[in-house]
């Protein structure tokens, strides 16, 4: 089998959406999972076959789910990208800090963002090993920052994402996995809260919300050999909003 193999969560629209269409695009064979259902309109034939069923916040049913990806991937896995994720919110859209968060927000948030992505890469080393693939993993500008609408769960799993970015690069780098984190800003998607439009424009120098495609095509580079050398990185795609 000579097609490379893509694995992506939280697929079903999005960023992810997006980069499994720009992955496709370049000739790659698609492996999605989220919640919903495979959607129809994706361009690919085996999208069905190759769709798992998956419910991150559910860590027992991620470590179930390994054995039937696995069978599916037949032994080599080129690029996982942890690109699933959620922003829980106020009453209206409002930013959970500390004393708006219990202890079942912080343990959702964590579970979906960031302990089921180093579950699914602990799972699935013998496959990225067998194929010298990369990880990616989608972390946030608002791990770096205080932001006005991410939450402490939210930014905190992000910020801890990026440390395990450097972990990983670092336990698998002599198997000759490279593994790397992009950070979005303001990209336009489902995630963004109302008043996005005030942060753009008051901190983003390019004035504009960035396209999931943008997000895409820097995570496809990341995957290919352009960046054979490029390991333990965070990448920030986001006009410039954290300068
Ligand atoms: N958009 C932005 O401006 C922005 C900025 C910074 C970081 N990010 C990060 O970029 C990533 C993608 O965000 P997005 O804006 O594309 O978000 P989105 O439109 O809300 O999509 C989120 C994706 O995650 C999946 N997902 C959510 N909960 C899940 C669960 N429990 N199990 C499995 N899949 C789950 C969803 O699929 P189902 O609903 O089908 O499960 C969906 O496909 C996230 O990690 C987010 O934190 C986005």
């Amino acid at each position: 089998m000579s097609e490379k193999t893509l694995l992506l969560t939280g697929a079903s629209r999005g960023i992810g959406h997006a980069t499994v269409k720009h992955f496709h695009a370049a000739g790659w064979r698609i492996f999605t999972a989220s919640r919903q259902d495979w959607a129809a309109e994706c361009p690919w034939a085996e999208g069905l076959l190759n769709h798992f069923h998956l419910d991150l916040e559910d860590i027992d049913s991620v470590n179930d789910s390994l054995a039937v990806i696995k069978a599916k991937l037949g032994g080599r896995l080129d690029a996982l990208v942890n690109n699933a994720g959620i922003s829980p919110k106020g009453p209206e859209g409002a930013r959970l800090g500390v004393l708006q968060s219990d202890y079942a927000t912080w343990i959702k948030v964590f579970n979906v963002n960031l302990f089921s992505t180093a579950l699914l890469a602990r799972g699935l080393f013998e496959e990225l090993s067998a194929a010298k693939g990369s990880i990616i993993n989608v972390t946030s500008i608002a791990g770096s920052r205080v932001h006005p609408f991410a939450g402490v769960a939210y930014s905190t799993s992000k910020a801890a994402l990026c440390a395990l970015t450097r972990e990983m690069a670092f336990d698998f780098g002599r198997q000759g996995i490279r593994v790397n984190a992009i950070a979005p800003g303001e990209i336009e998607t489902s995630i963004l809260s109302e008043g996005t439009a005030d942060i753009v424009e008051r901190l983003v120098p390019m004035s504009r919300l960035g396209k999931p495609e943008e997000v895409a095509s820097l995570v496809y580079f990341l995957c290919t050999s352009g960046a054979s050398y490029v390991n333990g990185a965070e990448i920030h795609v986001n006009g410039g909003q954290h300068v």
